[in-house]
C-alpha cells in the first residue's frame, strides 16, 4: 500500500508506529521499499555518508537531486521525503523555488527542512505551494557551528520550552510530522502529546510515533562517528570488507575466475583464430 502525508496521520491518530529509513540510491531505495518501511529520505547525510564531505554543510541542490532522482525510480511504496540542503530555503522565495525542484525533478513526495520558528515563513510558502513539509529540531546538523558540535539538545528549561515551542509552530505553519533528533525521551514524549501531527525520532527515545535512522549506520557499513542511538542490525561493513579482501585474494591467486564463471567458444572457430 502507497503510504503517503494521509497515512502518516492516520498512523498517529490509530496509534500505529510509523518507520522510516535513508537511501541514497536506487537499488538500495528498492530493497528498503520492498520490506514494507512507510518512508524513506534522502537526508542530506548524503554528504557524510555518500559523498566523503566532514559535514552536511556542503551538500547541494544539484547532489539531493542527482540522488532524489535515483531513489524515487526504486519505490513503489514508502513516502519519499528529500532533504533541502544547507541555504537552499533562507527565504520563501528561495525555499519553494527548490522544493519545487526536489518534487518536480527528483520525483519525492515531500521535503524535509531543518528549524523551527526561524523556517516558520518558509514552511508556509511550501505547504501553499501544495508541497507536503516535514519539519526537523532538536539536533539539527546544518547549524553545527552553531551548536559547536553533535550534542544532545534541549536539556535546559528555556532549550526544552523552546523544541516544544517550535514543534507547535511547524505544526501551525502546516507541517505534516517533525523529526526529533538527538532530545532526552521524555522531553520528545511532552513534543509528541503536543502536536497531533506525527513525530518521528532519531535519538529521542521510543515515545515518538516513528522512529528514522540512516541505513550505512544500523548496518555499520560507515565507520565515522557512530552515535549512541544507533543499533547496530546487522554487520555489513565486517562482511563487505571479508568479502572484498576474498575477492583480491582470489584474482591475485588466479582462482577467480575459474569454470563456472567463465564463456566458451566452439572449438573449430577458436582453430581458425590461430
Ligand atoms: O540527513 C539525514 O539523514 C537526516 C536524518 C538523520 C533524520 O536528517
Amino acid at each position: 500500500m502507497k503510504n503517503t502525508v494521509a497515512t502518516f496521520l492516520e498512523a498517529k491518530q490509530k496509534g500505529n508506529k510509523i518507520s522510516m529509513l535513508t537511501a541514497y540510491d536506487y537499488s538500495t531505495a528498492k530493497l528498503i521499499d520492498s520490506c514494507g518501511i512507510n518512508s524513506i529520505l534522502i537526508g542530506d547525510s548524503l554528504g557524510m555518508v555518500c559523498l566523503g564531505y566532514k559535514d552536511t554543510l556542503s551538500v547541494t541542490m544539484s547532489d539531493m537531486l542527482h540522488h532524489t532522482k535515483a531513489v524515487t525510480k526504486g519505490v513503489e511504496n514508502a513516502l519519499v521525503v528529500a532533504d533541502m540542503p544547507f541555504m537552499s530555503y533562507t527565504n520563501e522565495v528561495d525555499a519553494v523555488k527548490n522544493a519545487g525542484r526536489l518534487i518536480k525533478e527528483g520525483q519525492a513526495q515531500a521535503v524535509k527542512l531543518e528549524g523551527g520558528a526561524s523556517v516558520a515563513a518558509q514552511v508556509k510558502a511550501i505547504v501553499k505551494a501544495q508541497i507536503p513539509v516535514m519539519g526537523h529540531i532538536g539536533l539539527t546538523p546544518q547549524s553545527i557551528n552553531m551548536f559547536g558540535g553533535f550534542k544532545v539538545q534541549g536539556k535546559t528549561t528555556d532549550a526544552a520550552k523552546k523544541l516544544i515551542e517550535d514543534a507547535k509552530i511547524l505544526e501551525e505553519a502546516g507541517a505534516f510530522s517533525i523529526v526529533l533528533e538527538c532530545i532526552p525521551a521524555e522531553l520528545a514524549k511532552l513534543i509528541t502529546e503536543s502536536v497531533t501531527i506525527p513525530t518521528i525520532g532519531i535519538g529521542a527515545g521510543s515515545h515518538c510515533d516513528g522512529q528514522v535512522l540512516v541505513y550505512q549506520d544500523m548496518l555499520s557499513m560507515f565507520s565515522g562517528f557512530k552515535p549512541k542511538f544507533v543499533k547496530e542490525y546487522a554487520n555489513l561493513g565486517e562482511l563487505m570488507k571479508d568479502a572484498f579482501i576474498k575477492y583480491d585474494r582470489e584474482v591475485k591467486d588466479g582462482i577467480f575466475p575459474d569454470e563456472k564463471y567463465t564463456f566458451k567458444i566452439d572449438q573449430d572457430i577458436l582453430t581458425k583464430l590461430y
